[in-house]
């Protein structure tokens, strides 16, 4: 496989809205971000993804776009961008722009001309039908609940939606449409940008003619996956896409794929596929229910553990995944992986060791390298996110109640990892000095950049040794390019794996509060990686603390 530029390098995602502002407003923005590029820096990252900052009326938090060539005003503008890709670059840093190009905002101009003239030239952007009384084109569900139909304001027709009303998709079949979306991104990346996460991209395929599927729920509606399963000739959009984009650029791509069939998985990431990338959601889907949130299933340390190896073998060596503990829709995953009631500063670091030294390209979403956790409900009034509003609709329809629905969808809610990055511990987290536009988690008082760098035993600490080991010139290569196989995967609590490369590497951890014991396969070279003090060996035996993980590097190359 050849190598690229972007594969040792580590990623962090931003959150701009909830990262650092710096005009009292409440709304993180990008100056914040250019104050804060030193932090990163310092942390050790090379890439950064901006989740979105373009012109939105924020319907879903950004992710419904008005205009593609423009800074949203609540975060700065466009000198404050190109002010901040030529900051990154003065410390040798990336910028990447979310690509949202499934939909666009209802309030784009294309949408506005498509509902002044549907048999126009816009009206091709979208998918558009003739209403029908009392019945919809499809009975599909959109993401966010609901019909994916709405009626076109002032026409006879209706457009289609996948996720909310005010996120029309984008009619992809339409040649037109994609030279659009061609000429922004290379617009972007002339301006210097590294390159862009892509969103919820397996979306834009449709299956046509599009169709009505087996009713799921009593809604009399189906989950949107079932057409996309059966949607086939995606590549020839993405394909096309690359050759046009990011090949010439040679620039990162991260895709948010769900749902890849296997055997397409080297076509997405293999030599020249159409993504440099793409997320690994084996964990993040787990235990996830056809009914919502509130019929999910919590992941146990052995279930995080196959889901991990799962994914990794997939992926073989012909690519590159892209691993992640949490992002901007996930709760955060201290709260998540590690088993209630005992989050604590060791079993954070072990999450983390576990899932930064598996095969692939790392990315910290901002706070996981804090160890925030997910925050406190009182109630669903407190909830930002439509699509949390939405599950706790559905929770209380399947007869929850209040309190129920409201416990279930909390242990979801994306609000989790949305709320302020946490600073200091003075007012508002350091955030803001206004009012933040969504709650501090209350634990800002001891959780926050300035303590953890104070105190070297810190989660922020543990990360920074981690990212320095991956880049050190003695292990990088082993760290980045080695192969990965499971050790003692049966054994129940506990995930380790080797790491080979020109030397061999043992990660292990502990995945439980009692000790456990273990037999290492050849003698301990050094403790590269180690979230206690000590090391309990006694020849190759190996006693290890609760939680505790550890990297070592093995004398013999087996
Ligand atoms: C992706 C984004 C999510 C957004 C959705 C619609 O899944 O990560 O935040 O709501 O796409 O754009
Ligand atoms: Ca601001």
């Amino acid at each position: 496989m050849e190598r690229k530029w972007w594969q040792d390098k580590v990623a962090y995602q931003i959150y701009p809205k909830s990262f650092y502002d710096t005009n009292g407003d409440g709304i993180g923005d990008l100056p914040g971000i250019i104050e804060k590029l030193d932090y990163l820096k310092e942390l050790g990252v090379d890439i950064i993804w901006l989740s979105p900052c373009y012109r939105s009326p924020f319907a879903d938090q950004g992710y419904d776009i008005s205009d593609y060539y423009d800074i949203d005003p609540r975060f700065g503008t466009m000198e404050d961008m190109d002010r901040l890709i030529a900051e990154a670059k003065k410390r040798n840093m990336y910028i990447l722009m979310d690509l949202v190009v499934n939909h666009c905002s209802d309030e784009h101009e294309w949408f506005k001309k498509a509902c002044a003239d549907p048999d126009g030239k816009y009206g091709n952007f979208f998918y558009l039908r003739d209403k029908e009384e009392g019945k919809l084109p499809t009975n599909w569900r959109s993401y966010f609940g609901g019909s994916v139909w709405e009626d076109l304001p002032g026409t006879n027709k209706q457009y289609l939606h996948v996720f909310h009303k005010k996120q029309p998709d984008l009619n992809w079949e339409n040649p037109e449409v994609r030279e659009e979306v061609y000429k922004n991104i290379n617009w972007w990346l002339d301006k210097g940008l590294g390159g862009f996460r892509i969103d919820a991209i397996i979306n834009i395929k449709k299956a046509l003619p599009l169709h009505d599927y087996e009713p799921d729920r009593d809604d009399g509606l189906c989950y949107i996956g079932k057409m996309l399963e059966e949607a086939t000739g995606i590549g020839e959009f993405l394909g096309e896409m690359r050759d046009r984009t990011f090949k010439p650029h040679d620039a990162f791509s991260v895709g948010e794929v769900f749902n890849v069939k296997d055997q397409d998985l080297p076509a997405f990431i293999g030599e020249n596929g159409y993504f440099s990338t793409m997320f690994d959601f084996n964990e993040a889907i787990f235990g996830g229910s056809d009914k919502g949130w509130y019929d999910s299933k919590k992941i146990t340390p052995d279930d995080y553990k196959r889901c991990c190896f799962e994914a990794q073998a997939k992926m073989g060596d012909f690519g590159f995944i892209s691993n992640i503990i949490e992002n901007h829709d996930e709760p955060r995953g201290v709260s998540r992986y590690i088993p209630e009631g005992d989050c604590c500063n060791e079993s954070k670091k072990m999450l983390a060791a576990l899932n930064f030294m598996l095969r692939g390209l790392p990315f910290i979403y901002q706070g996981q390298e804090l160890g925030m956790e997910n925050v406190p409900f009182h109630s669903i009034d407190e909830v930002d996110d439509i699509s949390t509003l939405d599950e706790y609709k559905v929770a209380l329809d399947a007869g929850l109640s209040p309190e129920e629905a409201l416990a279930a969808v909390a242990r979801h809610s994306r609000d989790n990892a949305r709320t302020p990055m946490q600073w200091t511990d003075g007012k508002n987290a350091g955030f803001t000095t206004g009012t933040p536009w969504l709650r501090v988690n209350p634990n800002y008082t001891s959780i926050n950049v300035e303590e953890e760098r104070k105190d070297p035993g810190s989660v922020f600490h543990f990360y920074q040794k981690l990212i320095q080991l991956r880049k050190s010139p003695e292990y990088k290569e082993t760290v980045v390019y080695g192969t990965l196989t499971p050790f003692l995967e049966e054994r129940h609590n506990l995930m380790a794996y080797y790491r080979k490369g020109d030397k061999t590497l043992l990660v292990v951890g502990n995945y439980q509060k009692e000790e456990q014991e273990i037999t290492l396969p050849a003698a301990c070279k050094k403790v590269l990686i180690n979230n206690y003090p000590d090391v309990d060996s006694n020849g190759n035996s190996l006693k290890l603390h609760g939680y505790q993980v550890l990297v070592l590097e093995l004398t013999q190359n087996k």
